[in-house]
């Protein structure tokens, strides 16, 4: 039935018009003439070394060692390229990060830097072009070692993958960040590349693994209401739930709004993985009560909570992770809540779409307005690389979900 409804309710969203006045290819075409002009700074280019940020005071990208398993956002700038057309840039940034597929996992963010790479790759690459299909083959394999990698930090005792393995100390036991709830699908992938190709001797070992994490997070991780913590800490031997914990928000009762992003996004791929109503519902709860809180123009501040709020920071990034995942979730529930969350989408795009957020002439990134760690201090109101990613795909998306229903 949700299944069935989405060609009903795609179409009754685009009769009503609702989303017919933002020109989503205008802002696509600023995102291409913006990786051009990114690609031209960068040149001649190095490879290994990925765009990363941006400061409010800056006009060019500052660059990280891509292959070292600490940078978690090697994976968005190939995965830009990816998404714009560059192919051939594209597939030099992500041949890079091969190497971290077959370390053993520094964390979990090794889901991060496959998914923007290698996943966004094989989706955007030709299985019609023989050259093209040798590519996808080879990414495959490197996806589905990736994800056995990833697999070695699940904990069975406590049902998750444990996030930071160098912060079990300070947490006092294994820790699971909302964050990692992004990195399942790697798992997911990787599972269902192998029932395709395994035959007989395929368990569903990575769905499984999968599936214990959303499920054990699902349970301990979030408030009655549907909010975050960052993380939740178990106990690393008895696998029980010992407390949930802030990291990057304001303090432990805040709202972390990157963080609720990541939960929203993170449940809707489950269920898209999944079709198990439990997860639709779930990602309808943490969607539904972070849209309830946001100010009129719809981007979040960095943390709903902070008690500066309005005189405080916003955070385009998790505005557009919120994006990409409501025009998805748009195509899984019923008519009313798909009309809402089409509509919540287009007006955090045109937000972003705006000259407040856009960079235009000031730098080459998509995006201003971005905050990375603020108890840390670092990526304040920034430009930074993963907000430019969501914010393509959002509008991809959207322009997909548009142009399917002219
Ligand atoms: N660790 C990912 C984030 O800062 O959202």
């Amino acid at each position: 039935m949700r299944n069935s409804c989405f060609l009903l309710v795609a179409g009754l969203v685009m009769l009503t018009g609702c989303s017919q006045q933002f020109d989503v290819g205008q802002h696509i075409g600023y995102c291409h003439q913006q990786v051009k002009h990114s690609l031209s700074e960068l040149a001649p280019i190095d490879y290994t070394q990925t765009p990363r940020n941006i400061g409010p005071e800056e006009s060019h990208w500052n660059l990280k060692d891509a292959k070292t398993s600490e940078e978690w956002c090697s994976g968005f700038f190939p995965g830009i390229l990816w998404m714009c057309g560059e192919k051939e840039q594209a597939a030099r940034y992500t041949q890079e990060l091969e190497c971290l597929a077959y370390r053993p996992a520094y964390d979990h963010d090794l889901g991060f830097q496959m998914i923007g790479s290698f996943l966004k790759g094989w989706q955007c690459l030709d299985e019609k072009s023989d050259a093209d299909k040798a590519t996808k083959d080879h990414y495959r394999q490197v996806l589905i070692d990736a994800a056995d990698t990833l697999a070695t930090l699940f904990n069975p005792r406590v049902g998750t993958l444990l996030s930071w393995p160098r912060n079990v100390g300070m947490f006092g036991g294994h820790n699971t960040i909302i964050d990692n709830m992004i990195n399942l699908e790697l798992l997911f992938w990787a599972d269902q590349q192998l029932k395709e190709g395994q035959g007989s001797t395929y368990d569903g070992r990575l769905s499984r693994i999968a599936v214990s994490h959303a499920d054990t997070t699902m349970r301990y991780h979030f408030r009655e209401d549907g909010t975050i913590n960052h993380v939740a800490v178990y106990d690393t031997i008895t696998g029980r739930h010992i407390r949930n914990c802030n990291h990057q928000g304001y303090d432990d009762n805040s709202l972390w709004s990157r963080g609720q992003a990541w939960a929203i996004y993170g449940y809707t791929m489950v269920y898209r993985y999944t079709r198990d109503a439990k997860y639709l519902d779930f990602a309808q709860k943490v969607t539904d009560v972070m849209l309830s809180q946001l100010p009129e123009d719809h981007i979040p501040y960095w943390d709903m909570r902070d008690p500066k709020i309005p005189d405080t920071y916003r955070d385009a990034s998790a505005a557009a992770i919120i994006a990409s995942a409501l025009i998805e979730l748009a195509g899984y529930v019923e008519q009313d809540k798909a009309q809402k969350y089409i509509r919540e989408a287009q007006t955090i795009l045109e937000t972003l779409s705006s000259a407040d957020y856009q960079s235009r002439d000031r730098n080459p990134a998509f995006l201003l307005h971005s905050v990375g760690n603020m108890p840390a201090g670092s990526e304040i109101d920034a430009s930074i690389i993963y907000a430019d990613y969501y914010y393509i795909e959002a509008l991809t998306r959207f322009n997909n979900y548009r142009n399917t229903w002219k």
